[in-house]
Formats: structure tokens, sequence, C-alpha cells
């Protein structure tokens, strides 16, 4: 085919475009998903189109898991739902062991509809409804309470229900190297977590077992969990010598970063990114310095963007080109924020899904929405592409399928590839139809 004559630009240059080893990466193309053509699976499925590596999930799961029974006689993994509630990537966790945290009574109530046992779903969240706590008091789900209000709640509940349900408090650490998120819980600091444990036990309504901290999200800094686990841990002696509670379990929540790149970051996540095996030696060295020998109670993680971020792609179809006044190329394609709301927070890797030729040029790549917003990747060296080519955008499993916004078009097909080859949807694309069936017509406007 006869090269489309392009007229020449004069970019300005960009230090810093080539990685580390002096290759650009963007020109490596993806051509295949798990061994599968992602041409076959564009055609058979659409674009865009997520795809999920089965492989991937476990080997992640596995790996973390691995890396816990080193070091901790007890732990489960709690699989948090709100970082991709696909019933598919789901089950694939609950397959391997995992329990279910969830925070809102609709994940509760998907969890309960996959089959796990009420026993097996932690509740966190500073939202649950009297019906929820209802439902999870009768199912045997673990509630971790959150603040005062909902503390008077559960006991009104339990109290109606005339049962006595075990229960965690979600605590707060503010003094720690990352952002406090004393927002959530009851802070430890304060004291307002040990006031809420000496209301507990004045109420007599519920069993406290469990204490819970989620630090935050994306912690490049394995040591935060050190001191989290070791605060935490302390705390958990201090109710065990003072009060007499002795609670069964420690939850340190999830955190820990996938191999994704933040906007401020320099480095790529590949080459950054704290290994699992990191993240749990600095939780074992808290619980040592708390704990000084003694058997710690359980330790429960909920990691979430960690075991599902790498295991998946959006591929994206190009719809045009066209040149920005400062020169860059700009590329529109078929997926935007709607669908991939952490391009927001994340450089995502965008790599080409056919072989490309031409010189790489700063180039930005545009989601198919007429929002100013919408931006995929800012800048990124790329080589020249046309309208019907493809992108894969990398490390995409974690938040965008729960968080991603029905806005302007319509959301597309997920798909699972197993290890075996095997591919089918783990969500179907939605159309008008999808849309309609929510609306309704007011009778005045009717006729
Ligand atoms: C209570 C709780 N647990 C677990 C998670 C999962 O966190 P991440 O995806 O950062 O591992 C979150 C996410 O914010 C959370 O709020």
């Amino acid at each position: 085919m006869k090269p489309r004559y392009e007229r020449p630009v004069i970019v300005r240059h960009v230090p810093g475009a080539t990685s580390k080893f002096g290759v650009l990466s963007a020109t490596r193309p993806m051509k295949a998903f798990e061994g599968l053509p992602i041409a076959d699976l564009v055609g058979r499925y659409g674009s865009p189109l997520f795809l999920f590596s089965e492989k991937v999930l476990r080997e992640r799961i596995r790996e973390l898991r691995d890396q816990l029974a080193r070091r901790f006689a007890d732990f489960t993994l709690a699989w948090s739902y709100k970082t991709n509630y696909l019933d598919g990537i789901c089950r694939v966790f609950h397959q391997e062991g995992a329990w279910a945290e969830v925070v809102s009574g609709m994940e509760m109530r998907k969890a309960l509809r996959l089959g796990v046992p009420g026993r097996q779903i932690l509740f966190n969240g500073p939202y649950k409804t009297e019906a929820d706590l209802e439902q999870a008091f009768r199912s045997g789900v673990r509630v971790h309470i959150d603040h005062l209000d909902e503390l008077a709640l559960a006991e009104r509940v339990a109290d109606r229900l005339g049962i006595v349900p075990e229960v965690g408090i979600r605590v707060s650490i503010s003094e720690l190297p990352v952002p406090s998120w004393d927002r959530f819980g009851f802070n430890l600091e304060s004291g307002r977590a040990l006031e809420a444990v000496r209301r507990i036990l004045r109420g007599g309504r519920l069993d406290l077992r469990a204490l819970h901290c989620h630090i935050g999200t994306f912690i490049q800094d394995p040591d935060a969990y050190r001191l989290a686990a070791k605060a935490i841990g302390l705390f958990s002696v201090v109710l065990d010598q003072e009060l007499g509670v002795r609670v069964d379990t420690i939850d340190l929540g999830g955190g820990f970063a996938s191999h994704n790149t933040l906007h401020a970051q320099y480095l790529p996540g590949d080459e950054v990114t704290p290994s699992v095996g990191q993240y749990v030696e600095r939780i074992a060295a808290g619980f040592e310095e708390a704990f000084d020998g003694a058997e710690p109670p359980r330790l429960v993680l909920e990691t979430g963007r960690a075991l599902v971020d790498d295991a998946a792609v959006l591929v994206s179809t190009v719809v045009g080109n066209k040149r920005m006044r400062d020169g860059r190329r700009a590329v529109i394609i078929d997926a935007g924020v709607n669908i991939l709301p952490t391009a927001w927070w994340y450089r995502h890797d965008v790599q080409p899904a056919q072989d490309v030729y031409g010189t790489p040029e700063p180039t930005v790549f545009f989601g198919p929405l007429c929002m100013n917003i919408d931006v995929v990747r800012e800048r990124i060296m790329f080589p020249p592409l046309r309208a019907g080519d493809r992108v894969v955008i990398g490390h995409v499993g974690a938040y965008n399928v729960t968080q991603w916004m029905q806005f302007i078009t319509t959301r597309p097909n997920v798909v699972m590839v197993s290890p075996r080859g095997e591919h089918g949807l783990l969500r179907r694309a939605e159309d008008l139809e999808t849309l309609l069936a929510q609306e309704e017509m007011p009778a005045w406007l009717a006729s």
C-alpha cells in the first residue's frame, strides 16, 4: 500500500523519552493475548474490548498466598469486591481460597449469591443500612464498624434479633509515612478507637473480635505496613492487657501497588513496584515488634489492585489522527475515560497491536467522548497509526469495570481468556436497550 503523505512538522526535542535501556517500549507490538491473536478476539467480541487473563489472576493470588504462608501460621485473603466484582473474577479468587471483602449491601448480596458463606464475608465501609446489618448478622457476615452512629445502629439490630454478633472495628492510624485516611474508622492516636472498644464492652450487644485498618491505596513504601502492623498489633495487646478483650483477627486491608505507573512517577511501575514478598516481609516485621515472639492474631489482607490490575488489557481501535498546535500527533481511539477512569491516575502503557512503521513522535491519545477531559494518555512516543489500527492499553484490571460510567456511549464486552486458550464473556456489552430498560416516562409526558 502506498504510504499516505504527511506534511512535515518541527517537534520540540523531549529528553527522557526513551527508557533507561534506551528503547522505546511503545513500538513493540502486542499482537496476542495469552496466545490468542488480538485481531481474532476483536473480530469476535468487538472494540473496545477488555481482556482478562485467568492465568495471571491465579498466579498473582498464589504468589501472595505463598509469601504469606512463609511467614504467618494463620492468615486469610479476602477479595476486595469493589476492585472488580464481576462474578467470573470473584469466582477465580474464591476458587483459590479467598474470602470476600465487601463495602456495601449490594456487594454483600453479590457475594452471598455467588455462594460465599456468610462467615467468609467481611463487611467494611462507612454506610451500612439497618437492612444490610440485619442480613449481615443473620448470615454470619463479620461487620467492621466505621463510626459511633453505626455502632449504635448495630447494637439495636443485634438487640432486636436477640443475638450477639461477632464484629470488628475499623481503626485509622495517622502517624504513618502515607496520607492519613482518618475519615474512615476510629482514630488510634486520638484515643477514639479505645473509646469505641469501651463503648462496645459497655453495650454488651456486640462481640469484638477484629481490628481492621486499610492505610490507603497504591502504597509504594512497604515499610508503611510494618508501622501499621506494629501500631495495630500494640493496640490489640493493650486491649488484651487492660480490658481483657482478645481479638482473633488483625485485618490490614489492601493497598499494595500494582505494576501500573502513576502520573507523577518517573520510572515505570514495572521497574519500581515493590514485590508482594517485600510488603509481606514488612508486615511480619511489624507483628514481630508488636507481639515479641507471642502468637499474633490471624492476619487478613484485602489486597485488590495488586492481584487484578496487571491481569487485564483494554484493546481499542484508532478512529482518526490530527495534529495539535504544539506539534503533538493526536490519535483518537474508541476507548475513553468513561470506561478507563484510571487514566486520570495512571500513565497507562499503550502498545500497538500490529506492526507499525515510521518514526516515533510525541503523541496524545484521546478517547471518543466529546469532552475535553477525555485523555487516555497525555504524551507518549509513538509511531504513526492509521484509522483502523489497534492499540493495547495495559494494567487495566483494577477499578475500571466497577468505576466505569455509562456516559455518552455504552460499555463494551469484557472477556476472560483461560490458560487453555478458551475465551468467554465475563460481561456482555451494553446497547441502547440496556439504557432504555432503566428509563421511565412520567405519565404527564407520555402522550
Ligand atoms: C477497606 C478496603 N479494603 C481493601 C481495599 C483494596 O485496596 P487496593 O485495591 O488498594 O489493594 C480497599 C480499597 O480502597 C478498601 O477500601
